[in-house]
């Protein structure tokens, strides 16, 4: 996408020039001996981060999910989700493949259930007593949703009603820290009431790879050895951890610079007669429903980068969206806005 403002997703940054100094500098050991000082730094600041006991170092978070999951089922128990989240949606059935977790998905709003919903689920089956939902996974941001957050209060709610009906609790984090810069609150107060969450170091932190499972002492020292069974046991990978150390220091803060970003282009998109709801925009997603205006979405995408900015499609079928990440500047935003409104108006003209 080179010469293009790619907005397709906040995963395509590439390390900055500190970030490689970080990552060039840094202290290594083995790893899978625990004797990786840069991997240790790293799991400490994020456990204290989330507010949890404990958290591992892994090459994905889909690793960080997956190993989430296992820890808190049985094969034949059921894992409780809403119905587009990404575990459910992108993971390859790795819950079911992994953990032997049947899946069950509800019908979300903005990428979230109520407890309502939580405990009609939770009900036991009449015919087999003990297959019965153990798991909760939530998200937040939600991916699917477009970057929706989880208010704190509906949160406490349905974990709560977790808690009541004896369900392991688990957040699909990945962007935690956006939900946690959009609610203005610090990330424990989202993350530390799960029993499991997941964090992703190569979305809005801008770094090439990596993720964290927190949770419990107990919890963390048996994912230790799962991360090994997944092949997820590494050598020297402070060089990788080097990264996550650095994109705390210096790309935390700077999350709400994505946020303005997004809400910026929505905006200026949305007084041109792009159609946007401006209410689904609260972190670095801007969702665009070509359906209103008659366009097809690859049609619409390859049009968009001929132009000169890359968009995405989402699991809707008439919805494209643009997200926002350290490499976008003000005067891309302002580029894009002429750029997206233009071919997108003039194609529904067409
Ligand atoms: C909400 C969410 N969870 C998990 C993941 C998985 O991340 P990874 O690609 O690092 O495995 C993604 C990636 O887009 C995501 O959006």
């Amino acid at each position: 996408m080179r010469g293009v403002i790619d907005l397709r997703s906040d995963t395509v940054t590439k390390p900055t020039p500190g970030m490689r100094k970080a990552i060039a500098e840094a202290e290594v050991g083995d790893e899978q001996k625990r004797e990786d000082p840069t991997v240790t730094a790293l799991q400490e600041r994020v456990a204290a981060l989330l507010g949890q006991e404990a958290a591992l170092f892994v090459p994905t978070a889909t690793m960080a999910n997956q190993i989430a999951l296992k820890l808190h089922g049985r094969p034949g128990d059921v894992l409780v989700a809403e119905e587009h989240s990404h575990v459910l949606v992108f993971e390859y059935g790795g819950a079911a493949a992994h953990a032997g977790l049947m899946t069950l998905g509800l019908a979300g709003t903005a990428g979230r259930i109520s407890s309502a919903q939580l405990r009609a689920a939770a009900e036991p089956s009449t015919k087999a007593a003990d297959q019965r939902v153990t798991v909760l996974s939530l998200e937040s941001t939600h991916n699917n949703a477009g970057g929706r957050v989880w208010p704190i209060r509906e949160l406490e709610d349905v974990i709560e009603t977790a808690r009541e009906l004896g369900l392991a609790t688990h957040l699909d984090g990945a962007r935690v820290l956006n939900a946690a810069t959009a609610l203005g609150v610090e990330p424990a107060q989202i993350a530390s009431r799960f029993d499991t969450v997941s964090l992703c170091l190569s979305k809005g932190l801008g770094c090439p790879l990596g993720a964290l499972v927190a949770g419990s002492h107990e919890l963390i020292e048996r994912a230790w050895r799962e991360k090994h069974l997944f092949g997820g046991a590494m050598r020297q990978a402070g060089i990788v951890a080097a990264a996550g150390v650095y994109a705390l220091d210096h790309h935390v803060d700077r999350l709400a610079d994505d946020h303005a970003r997004a809400r910026g282009l929505a905006e200026a998109l949305a007084a041109r007669g792009v159609p946007i709801d401006l209410d689904r925009v609260e972190t670095n997603f801007v969702q665009i429903d070509l359906g209103r205006i008659g366009l097809e979405r690859d049609v619409a995408l390859a049009s968009l980068r001929d132009a000169g900015v890359g968009l995405s499609a989402t699991i809707h079928p008439t919805v494209i969206r643009a997200v926002t990440h350290l490499e976008i500047t003000d005067t891309d935003i302002d580029r894009a806005t002429e750029l997206i409104s233009s071919t997108l108006l003039l194609g529904a003209a067409a």
